[in-house]
């Protein structure tokens, strides 16, 4: 229900003598928008927000974040109540369709993505195109953009509903088995087919795991917390991948390019490579015996540069609710699967969490853990190599990136994506000829 339905002024703006008034846009929480589209034609200047810090990029009624309470919700649905409740595939549904699938809507999406799991046969040899050992970020975004080859009846019109709905269940289906392949070329193993048979996670760990001369058995529990995880992951409104997701669907590129771009975003250690970097920074410690107040004051110091990853959000100002909820799975998920080594890292991961949360720099700075800060912990400790961290994130938002990217093309007010500058470089030069340049 709406919380924020008072009659609020206008905005207004004063730029010399030209003065503007900038509607308001209610939000049905969160911040209200004022919409300054009028605003160049009517002042002769333009809005600069290095960062998008104060700018709304559209309105969007899939995922609502209150970063000063550590608030998160999609469709409206708590974030505790999904992950505690939902499941992996449901919550797919609900972000791409708005609500929750009655048990008959659930069981044909998700026979929809069992039955499309395969990857056509060809597109086994794209992963050994590839060095065995390259990253798989940079696999999975040429592999998902390849299936606009693989797959071009599904984007002949990008505007048209049904073509949205086959690109969306193709990815879904097809992407855990990129990714399982993967991992088992790095690993050197053979490629295994998916199980229909199987639940969505449960399928995605035993191609990533099993093995063609054995049976494939996985504790429900493990495969529990996995699909919890990549529901934590599925959508955070207009993140950094996320925009990049709309801003490439904008120029009506199909949604495989379009997702395949975000993949390219989350992949920086400023965003979902965040993950990677947690485990490299705890490696680091363990390895050098760099005590945790040693390295808190590094980070203090801006020593190199260096942060205390995993920790700090554009939004949350407040603890990042999700990695709350992973806090408590670590727990449980390390101790059944008895992973000490694992466990001592998970220790020492909760005393930089203690100190960093008592220190000055960071309270000042309001700098909490985010999603990032233990989920590298969980994923060692299941057996995934740190380099996969970031394609098991890209699995989770997976259906994020999808239903912002269904809702941007079925908004009206869409238009292409394409900011504006405030150019600040040489005004007019005339060309030298390369004999005359650096005489006087
Ligand atoms: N460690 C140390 N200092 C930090 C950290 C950190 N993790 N994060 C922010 N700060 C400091 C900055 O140096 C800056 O200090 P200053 O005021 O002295 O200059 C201040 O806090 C504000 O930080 P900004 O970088 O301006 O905040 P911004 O909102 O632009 O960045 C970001 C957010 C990128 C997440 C940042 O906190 C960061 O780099 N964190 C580490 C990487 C990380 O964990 N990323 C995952 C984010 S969650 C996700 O994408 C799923």
């Amino acid at each position: 229900m709406a919380e924020n339905i008072n009659e609020k002024p206008n905005g207004q703006l004063r730029v010399g003598d030209n003065s503007l008034e900038l509607p308001r846009v209610p939000a049905s929480c969160g911040e209200d928008g004022v919409h300054i589209g009028a605003m160049r034609t009517a002042t002769g200047v333009v809005a600069l927000d290095p960062g998008f810090n104060s700018t709304a990029s559209c309105n969007s009624k899939i995922t609502f974040i209150d970063g000063d309470k550590g608030i998160l919700r999609y469709r409206g649905y708590p974030i505790e109540q999904l992950a505690e409740r939902s499941s992996f595939l449901e919550v797919c549904y609900l972000l791409i369709h708005g609500e929750l699938p009655t048990a008959k809507e659930l069981k044909a999406f998700s026979e929809r993505i069992h039955e499309n799991r395969l990857l056509h046969e060809d597109f086994k040899s794209f992963f050994t195109a590839f060095p065995a050992h390259g990253h798989p970020m940079s696999v999975l975004q040429g592999g998902i953009v390849g299936m606009s080859t693989y797959y071009e009846y599904s984007t002949k019109n990008v505007l048209d509903p049904q073509q949205q709905e086959e690109q969306a269940i193709l990815l879904l289906a097809k992407v855990p088995t990129m990714i399982a392949y993967t991992a088992k070329r790095a690993a050197g193993l053979p490629l295994l087919y998916p199980d229909a048979s199987r639940s969505y996670t449960e399928d995605f760990l035993r191609m990533t795991f099993g093995l063609p001369y054995q049976s494939y058995d996985i504790d429900p529990e493990i495969v529990h917390a996995l699909d919890m995880l990549f529901i934590l992951h599925a959508d955070h409104e207009q993140n950094c991948s996320t925009s990049t997701v709309r801003m490439v669907g904008s120029a009506q590129a199909n949604m495989y390019a379009s997702v395949a771009s975000g993949v390219g975003a989350l992949s920086g250690p400023l965003h979902g490579g965040a993950n990677e970097a947690v485990l490299d920074m705890l490696n680091m410690m363990r390895d050098t015996g760099m005590t945790v107040k040693e390295f808190v004051n590094k980070v203090k110091n801006k020593e190199d540069g260096v942060k205390l990853m995993g920790f700090g959000h554009r939004v949350y100002k407040n603890y990042d609710p999700r990695a709350a909820i992973v806090r408590d799975t670590a727990h449980t998920v390390l101790k059944r699967l008895g992973a000490s080594e694992v466990s001592e890292m998970l220790d020492m991961a909760m005393e930089l969490e203690e100190v960093a949360l008592k220190d000055e720099y960071f309270v000042k700075r309001r700098l909490y853990p985010n999603v990032d800060f233990y989920t590298g912990l969980i994923y060692t400790a299941m057996g995934f190599k740190t380099k996969m961290f970031t394609p098991l994130f890209a699995l989770g938002r997976l259906p994020g990136w999808i239903a912002q990217y269904i809702e941007m093309l079925n908004d009206p007010a869409t238009k292409i994506g394409r900011p504006r500058q405030v150019y600040d470089g040489e005004v007019l030069r005339d060309y030298i000829p390369v004999r005359e340049r650096g005489k006087n």
